[in-house]
């Protein structure tokens, strides 16, 4: 499937966009070792987390839905999941494959666990190695690819566990290995990351702290027990649309719901700095998750020096934020972002390639990307099979002055279905062809 855009436009209206993929994951996965039922609302009905529902499925747990992102999840307790009859497809999902291979290392049973072509490529020793510290046995294929064979029956302790990435998976895969553990499990991180997995253990009943100097622990014996979550809008997909209004004269775009954990705001930040109109409306809370509506108006942008600090904060967001710097006025700098090369595609390399087509002067670092701003012409995009790749080239014809053809859009389904529909009713111009057309 390809997307065609036809250039110009400006994006109006009022849009909510899919519920949050991380929350989403996360929420199956305890719903199901929880005792008891778990209600979640707003759940994104992509296929990354999709794939973890019938992950759990496969693994013995009732779940009913998602119907209009209504999942009802049967909780069988820490130890009632059951050995599946096959391998685990998890599709294209990196964090359900890492969380799982934590979650699943603490399990009586064997468990073996696959996923796209994307995906068996994606390094998984960053969870293996601190899981098999905690006594886990894990095998993968060469360079610590999938699949993962994870042998169930060990005995695991806690470990502390000093993260040599910033990566919220990683946290989250030993944190969830933790709850089988003899002992304390703690980690501590290079740089503060997404922590929906400690809001979450948090809500289920678990004992998880964070102290001052940055250890997440989590106790031992803790028993969960279902609740309701209600997952708000995901950020990351909203980010496309707050630079589509940002780029395009005209736009006046109000994104509801929208989850603004402070672990997940860089975005927000980057795009200020560059000059961006974003106004947060209504903060609340749901579910232990901060909530607000986001305004966001037109505004001439400027290129600007990254924060470091903010880049994990922002992980998912640069192919987004790379448009945003092609449409600013100057020079944007990003390093200190080398976790880019290992996402759903190397997004470094992929955005690079499209902004080139382009006519966007950019110079590729090994950890990041400085982009000048420009005029974009058209052309035709490759999209490495990256749901966020296809994303962000959509929002670029806003700027473009020819028509843009957006090869291999599919994955956009992982993270955000009706992505075309969502973008044509505040203004995009875009169609969806199959791709032998
Ligand atoms: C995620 C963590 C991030 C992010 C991914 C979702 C999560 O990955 O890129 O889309 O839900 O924990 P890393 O942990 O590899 O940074």
């Amino acid at each position: 499937m390809e997307f065609r855009l036809s250039p110009g436009g400006a994006v109006t209206g009022e849009l909510r966009v899919p519920g949050d993929k991380s929350i989403s994951h996360r929420a199956v996965m305890l719903g199901a070792i929880a005792e008891g039922t778990t209600h979640v609302s707003g759940f994104l009905q992509g296929e990354d987390a999709l794939a973890t529902v019938a992950a759990f499925r496969a693994l013995g747990v009732d779940i009913e839905g998602p119907r209009g992102g209504a999942l009802t999840v049967h909780g069988v307790g820490l130890h009632g999941l059951r050995a599946a009859q096959d391998a685990l497809d998890m599709g294209n999902a990196g964090t359900s494959m890492r969380l799982l291979a934590g979650l699943l290392s603490g399990q009586a049973f064997d468990s073996v666990l696959v996923g796209d072509a994307s995906l068996m490529r994606r390094p998984m020793a960053r969870v293996t190695v601190p899981l098999a510290q905690m006594g886990a046995q894990i095998e993968t294929a060469e360079e610590g690819r999938p699949p993962l064979t994870i042998r169930g029956a060990r005995a695991l302790h806690g470990i502390h566990y000093d993260l040599p990435m910033a990566s919220a998976q990683v946290k989250s895969a030993v944190l969830l290995a933790g709850l089988y553990a003899q002992g304390v499990t703690s980690v501590t991180e290079p740089a503060p990351t997404r922590d929906h997995t400690e809001r979450m253990l948090r809500a289920f009943g678990a004992a998880v702290s964070r102290d001052e100097s940055g250890v997440i622990a989590l106790q031992p014996g803790s028993t969960l027990h279902g609740c309701s979550i209600d997952v708000p809008a995901d950020i990351s997909s909203a980010a496309f649309f707050l630079v589509a209004a940002s780029i395009a004269p005209g736009s006046e775009l109000l994104l509801t719901h929208v989850g603004v954990n402070p672990t997940r705001t860089g975005v927000l930040d980057i795009l200020r700095l560059m000059g961006a109109d974003i106004t947060l409306h209504n903060p609340r809370e749901v579910g232990g998750e901060p909530v607000a509506d986001l305004l966001v108006r037109h505004a001439e942008l400027r290129g600007i020096d990254i924060p470091e600090a903010l880049v994990p904060l922002a992980i998912d967001e640069f192919p987004a934020l790379f448009i945003a710097a092609a449409c600013a006025q100057g020079r944007t700098v990003l390093r200190g972002a080398r976790e880019l090369r290992v996402k759903e595609s190397d997004r470094i390399a992929s955005m690079a390639e499209g902004l080139t087509t382009l006519g966007i002067d950019n110079t590729v670092l090994e950890d990041g990307l400085i982009i000048e701003g420009g005029e974009m012409g058209g052309g035709t995009m490759r999209t490495f099979h990256d749901h966020r790749i296809a994303m962000a080239f959509s929002i670029a014809a806003l700027r473009a002055s020819s028509e843009l053809r957006i090869l291999d859009c599919d994955h956009v389904a992982t993270s955000f279905p009706q992505f075309d529909a969502m973008a044509r009713g505040v203004g995009l111009q875009i169609s969806t062809r199959e791709a032998h057309e």
